[in-house]
């Protein structure tokens, strides 16, 4: 595989909130990030604009997520199911990695506007262990990329999403899951993502609005209660990661 097959371009991960509605959204969204092989990115970002909320901004997202959920339903059976929905000020760069979470699911990242310079690069790691003819797990076990080596071997893998901005309300989805490619039972295919702080600042805040959305058979209740949901969305509360802000008056 190429450098140049690798980077997806712009028209394959940016899209824009106010070209669509949000089932039409939701179907862009949807084939994008819950690829099935390598014909998808695995990612991709809505650019919301400048002009909503916050609280907006979030029911926009529950929205899509419900969207997407009758989506998979009548594309693959099972429904979709919050795991987490919270709310952090994240200013620490990281090196590629899975968040935490079962064999098949995504990210809903929406990330509000800061005074913060920062960069994410999203690395097709499912795509890098099939051609070296590993599981994903495999690929994980024998070349992370937290160590110099397996950073190296993935980097030909990587995109840095072109159209993420600090001044606008943009939700990212990255697939996040670890099943392996198989023939015999079809499941997403996942990718790491990275998050490069340029501009750290300990007086102003990066909030970012972190979801995480599995695959659940259809009936099973939202491990996310309809009541956190709202909470999710209306709450003023930033949790804070690695430090206090007590000297921001919505700390809290
Ligand atoms: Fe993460």
């Amino acid at each position: 595989m190429s450098l140049e097959q690798s980077s997806w371009p712009s028209s394959s991960i940016c899209l824009s909130a106010a070209s669509f509605d949000v089932e039409s959204l939701a179907g862009r969204v949807y084939q994008r990030t819950c690829r099935m092989d390598f014909s998808e990115p695995g990612f991709c970002l809505v650019d919301a604009g400048r002009s909503l909320d916050s609280v907006s901004f979030r029911r926009l997202m529950v929205d899509l997520k419900q969207a997407m959920a009758r989506i998979h339903e009548s594309v693959r059976g099972p429904t979709l199911s919050y795991l987490s929905a919270a709310r952090f000020d994240q200013q620490t760069t990281t090196r590629p990695h899975l968040d935490g979470g079962p064999p098949e699911c995504f990210l809903m990242l929406g990330y509000e506007p800061t005074e913060v310079d920062s960069e994410l690069e999203i690395s097709d790691y499912a795509k890098c262990a099939f051609d070296l003819g590993l599981s994903p797990q495999e690929f994980m076990a024998r070349h992370n990329p937290m160590f110099h080596a397996g950073y190296e071997l993935l980097r030909p893998y990587a995109t840095r999403i072109p159209c993420f901005s600090k001044t606008a309300f943009q939700i990212v989805c990255i697939n996040n899951s670890s099943a392996p490619l198989s023939r015999e039972s079809l499941a997403w295919q996942g990718t790491l993502h990275t998050a490069t702080i340029l501009t750290p600042d300990e007086s102003q805040r990066r909030v970012i609005n972190s979801t995480m959305i599995a695959s659940v058979p259809i009936g099973t209740p939202d491990l996310v209660t309809e009541a956190q949901q709202q909470e999710f969305i209306h709450t003023s509360v930033v949790r804070r990661k690695g430090y206090d802000k007590t000297h921001l008056d919505d700390d809290q």
